[in-house]
């Protein structure tokens, strides 16, 4: 007896049905190609009908639906036949290739000048010339191989065809390798564009080191699609792609800006120490290490270093990393950051922020002025515009009121400090005179306002112990010729202040703070010989770089950056 195979249009599959009872074909068609008409076929419309042997007219229209099953079938073994026969054939060419790639030798001009760097090139044009550097992009198009180098001043488009893309090194070139290229440089056909605008026509190249291909080939450490902790891990990798460069070279602008602005406002520059026996800004934050047996911390700031230079140097500024042992992780903090910190003598608490105010316009305008810089901005930030001068002033006090007004709220605190939850949630409570403003209450302020602030005036029980004294208001609070300078995007980015100038107020500084004013003894000097009104500021450098290239945060702004954690690479 011939094996019978089952049919439910309704309830079955074709592929991967078996044609059993339990697992019907969909279609008699189906079932006459797969198993031909040799078997016993039986068919129902659904689960809730009977099986039943098929009508001819539907045996008949079911074998013409096999045939076309049969039909489609040749045609797709065709297919992968040709496909695999086409897979060989280039294999075969490429192999071939590959071999005769070997015998090609390129003949080197020896007659050539020395290396030029790419950002050199432009009154080059139309001579020959040889770089050197990495191979940021690479695409062949039939016989050609396109280029763009790279070599950390700008990135050039060259060109090999003949030959010299029919080498050995040509055919096996990848990603990141080093070469060297030699060529003429042309100028690009109008209508087309490439960096610098011209291109290398290669001549003679050679690869100086080959990174690998395969598995190990650049594009598979790193791409966009990459998880944050392996960008973290390969950041090395990560500063050769375009966006990373670029914010570093804006960083370097930024940095060499602010020193002509400062030096052009007279002051000098000194390099104080970072390992350090007193603190600043509080001991929660120290990084501590032993130092030949003896307690050392990292510096959080240079301030108190910088005052003692003011009867040495006059006015100085320092360009120092500081280093807060912060358990913060959000995107504006960073365990060691580029401190951008300035003292002034002689001068009052108004001068010092219109101080701070002109040394960031000043420095903006330095580098939007220079096309390099500018460029760079405009490529990570197009809608950058230099802030409109004068700053908004805002005192503390109006501060608390206007957050009230829009409903920004703060975290309820019971008497020891600590946030008051109620079934899981933090209570929010209206600001009041004394709150230190959260950073995102903070941040929604300065958002809301869109052009830097400075916000002024803080009471002294926030701030460190050097601050000088504003006025008491009626409730007992006191006051410090303190501010911070708030930008849209990123909040605080300067934290400054006048200093106390009178000895005995500097002693009950130390005493508020609980600090021993023994290892402090250089700084107290200061106020005994020759005191004088003072003010600074600290400008955190990757803060004030976010704010400029519009980065999400400052660990993009840090070469390596360290957050609690992190200290790798
Ligand atoms: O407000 P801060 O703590 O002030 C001082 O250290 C003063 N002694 C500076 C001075 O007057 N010479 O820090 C100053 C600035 C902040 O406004 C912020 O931009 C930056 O330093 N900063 C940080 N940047 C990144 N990560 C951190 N953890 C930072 N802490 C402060």
């Amino acid at each position: 007896m011939s094996t019978v195979y089952y049919v439910d249009e309704t309830a079955g599959v074709d592929a991967p049905g078996n044609g059993s009872e339990s697992a019907p074909y969909q279609s008699l068609a189906f079932a006459l190609f797969t198993h031909g008409d040799a078997v016993k076929l039986l068919i129902r419309k659904d689960p809730n009908t009977l099986y039943d042997e098929p009508t001819q007219s539907a045996l008949k229209k079911a074998k013409k639906g096999a045939e076309g099953l049969e039909k489609k079938k040749k045609k797709a073994e065709e297919l992968a036949e040709r496909e695999a026969k086409e897979k060989t054939a280039e294999r075969e060419r490429r192999e071939k290739l590959i071999e005769e790639s070997k015998k090609i030798q390129l003949k080197e001009d020896v007659s050539l000048p020395k290396a030029t760097k790419i950002v050199h090139l432009a009154p080059l044009r139309s001579k020959r010339v040889r770089v050197n550097g990495w191979v940021h992009r690479l695409r062949s198009q039939k016989d050609i191989i396109f280029i763009v180098l790279r070599d950390g001043t700008g990135y050039l488009q060259c060109v090999l065809s003949g030959l010299v893309a029919r080498t050995y090194e040509a055919l096996t070139l990848t990603l990141e390798s080093t070469v060297q290229l030699t060529g003429t440089l042309q100028e690009v056909p109008e209508g087309k564009t490439a960096p610098g605008g011209h291109e290398l026509i290669v001549d003679y190249w050679r690869v100086l080191g080959a990174a690998p291909g395969a598995d190990d080939a650049f594009t598979n450490r790193l791409n966009e699609k990459s998880d944050p902790s392996i960008l973290a891990d390969l950041r090395h990798l990560v500063l050769r792609g375009e966006t990373a460069s670029s914010v570093l070279k804006l960083r370097a602008a930024l940095l060499a800006a602010f020193r002509e602005t400062l030096t052009a406002h007279s002051l000098t520059e000194v390099t104080p120490p970072c390992m350090v026996q007193t603190q600043v800004e509080g001991g929660a934050t120290l990084f501590k290490f032993d130092y030949y047996g003896q307690p050392a911390f990292l510096t959080q700031s240079s301030q108190l270093y910088l005052e003692t230079c003011l009867p040495a140097l006059g006015d100085v500024f320092c360009v120092q990393e500081s280093f807060r042992a912060e358990n913060s992780h959000t995107r504006r903090h960073l365990s060691e950051y580029t401190h951008l910190e300035a003292e002034l003598a002689f001068i009052n608490f108004d001068d010092l922020m219109t101080h701070i105010e002109a040394i960031i316009c000043e420095t903006v305008d330095r580098l939007l002025a220079n096309p390099t810089s500018a460029a760079y901005i405009k490529q990570l930030n197009p809608s950058f515009k230099a802030p409109a001068r004068p700053f908004l002033r805002l005192s503390y006090v109006d501060a608390i009121k206007w957050l009230n007004d829009h409903n920004i709220m703060h975290e309820a605190e019971d008497a020891e400090g600590n946030v008051i939850k109620e079934q899981g949630l933090t209570v929010m409570v209206p600001h009041k005179v004394g709150d230190d403003i959260a950073e995102a209450a903070e941040r929604q302020m300065t958002d809301i306002i869109g052009t830097p602030v400075f916000l002024y005036g803080f009471p002294a029980e926030l701030k460190a112990f050097y601050m000088k004294k504003m006025r008491v208001d009626g409730e007992g609070h006191v006051f410090t010729e303190s501010c911070d300078l708030l930008m849209p995007g990123v909040g605080e980015i300067v934290g400054g202040s006048m200093r106390i100038d009178d000895l005995d107020e500097l002693f009950a500084g130390y005493k508020r703070e609980g600090i021993d004013p023994t290892p402090y003894y250089w700084y107290t000097d200061q106020r005994k010989y020759g005191t004088c009104a003072h003010g600074g500021y600290g400008l955190g450098v990757e803060r004030l770089l976010a704010w400029l290239a519009n980065r999400y945060t400052v660990r993009e702004c840090s070469l390596y950056p360290r957050w609690p954690g992190r200290a790798t690479p």
